[in-house]
C-alpha cells in the first residue's frame, strides 16, 4: 500500500437494520482506529440513522450510499437524489457496482453522469469497474476497465478523478469467495493508475484505487501489502463488525 490514506468502505448492499448499525458505530468509536477512513454503505433508508448513530457515538464511521441518480429532481420513482443524501449528510457514493450495471441496466456513460452529479455536489463518488469471467478469459480486463474510466474522462475531465475514488471489483470475486490474488488485483491497479497518467501523472498518483471481492479477514493483510492497493471495498464481511475491523486494523498496519 503506498502513502495514500487508506479507505476501507463497507458495502452493505440489500442487508443490515437498525441495530446492526448501532453496533457498529459503537464498534467503531472514535478510539478504535486512525490513520484510515472508515465508511459504511447502507441500504438508503438507514442513511439517516446510521449519520445519526455517528453523532451520538462519536464514531469514526463515515457515511455513504450505494447509488445516487443522475437527475437533480423530478419524476422519478424510487430514485435518490444526491440533495437527498447531502441532507442525510452521506458523503461517499458508490457507482456503477456491477450488480447496478448488470441487474439494472446501468452503462458507463450512465455511471459517468451518477460520478459527476456526486462531485458537483460535494459527495465523493467511488467508480466501480472490473471484468466479467468470460471477460478475462478473453483478455478484456483492460479494455472494460479503461472504457469505465474514459466515460468518466470524456465528460467531466480527468481533474475530476482528484476528488473521486476507483474500486477495481472483478465480477467473479463478487460474493463468491473466490478473491483476485494479490498479484492478480495489483496487475490491474497497475494498469489503473498508468491508464489515469496517460491522461495526468499527478491526479494518477494522487488516486485511491481500492480492491473489492470476497475481501475478508484472511485475506486482507496480503492484498494490502500491494503497491497500488489503497483499502478495500467489502461486501459479505462488511457486515460482521469484528471481521470488518480486522480488516481495518490490517489496513492500519500496512501503514
Ligand atoms: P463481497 O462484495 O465482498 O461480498 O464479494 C464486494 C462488493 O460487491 O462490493
Amino acid at each position: 500500500m503506498s502513502q495514500l490514506t487508506p479507505l476501507i468502505a463497507g458495502n452493505w448492499k440489500m442487508n443490515g437494520n437498525k441495530s446492526l448499525i448501532s453496533e457498529f458505530t459503537q464498534v467503531f468509536n472514535s478510539q478504535a482506529i486512525d490513520g484510515i477512513d472508515v465508511l459504511i454503505c447502507p441500504p438508503s433508508v438507514y442513511i439517516e440513522s446510521l449519520s445519526q448513530q455517528v453523532i451520538n457515538n462519536n464514531s469514526v464511521i463515515n457515511v455513504g450510499a450505494q447509488n445516487v441518480s443522475e437527475q437533480m429532481s423530478g419524476a422519478f420513482t424510487g430514485e435518490i437524489s444526491v440533495d437527498m443524501l447531502n441532507e442525510v449528510n452521506a458523503t461517499f457514493v458508490i457507482v456503477g457496482h456491477s450488480e447496478r450495471r448488470a441487474i439494472f441496466g446501468e452503462t458507463p456513460e450512465l455511471v459517468a453522469e451518477k460520478y459527476k452529479m456526486a462531485l458537483d455536489n460535494n459527495i465523493t463518488p467511488i467508480l466501480c469497474s472490473g471484468e466479467t469471467d468470460q471477460e478475462r478469459e478473453d483478455d478484456k480486463t483492460f479494455d472494460v476497465i479503461a472504457t469505465d474510466i474514459d466515460a468518466v474522462v470524456n465528460l467531466t475531465g480527468i481533474e475530476s478523478f482528484k476528488n473521486g475514488v476507483i474500486a477495481y471489483e472483478p465480477v467473479w470475486a463478487i460474493g463468491t469467495g473466490k478473491s483476485a490474488t494479490p498479484e492478480q488485483a495489483q496487475a490491474v491497479h497497475h494498469f489503473i493508475r498508468s491508464h489515469l497518467a496517460k491522461y495526468d501523472a499527478e491526479v494518477a498518483q494522487g488516486v485511491r484505487i481500492l480492491y473489492g471481492g470476497s475481501v475478508n479477514e484472511k485475506n486482507a493483510a496480503e492484498l494490502f501489502k500491494q503497491n497500488d492497493i489503497n483499502g478495500a471495498l467489502v461486501g459479505g464481511a462488511s457486515l460482521v463488525s469484528d471481521k470488518f475491523m480486522t480488516i481495518c486494523q490490517n489496513a492500519q498496519s500496512s501503514l
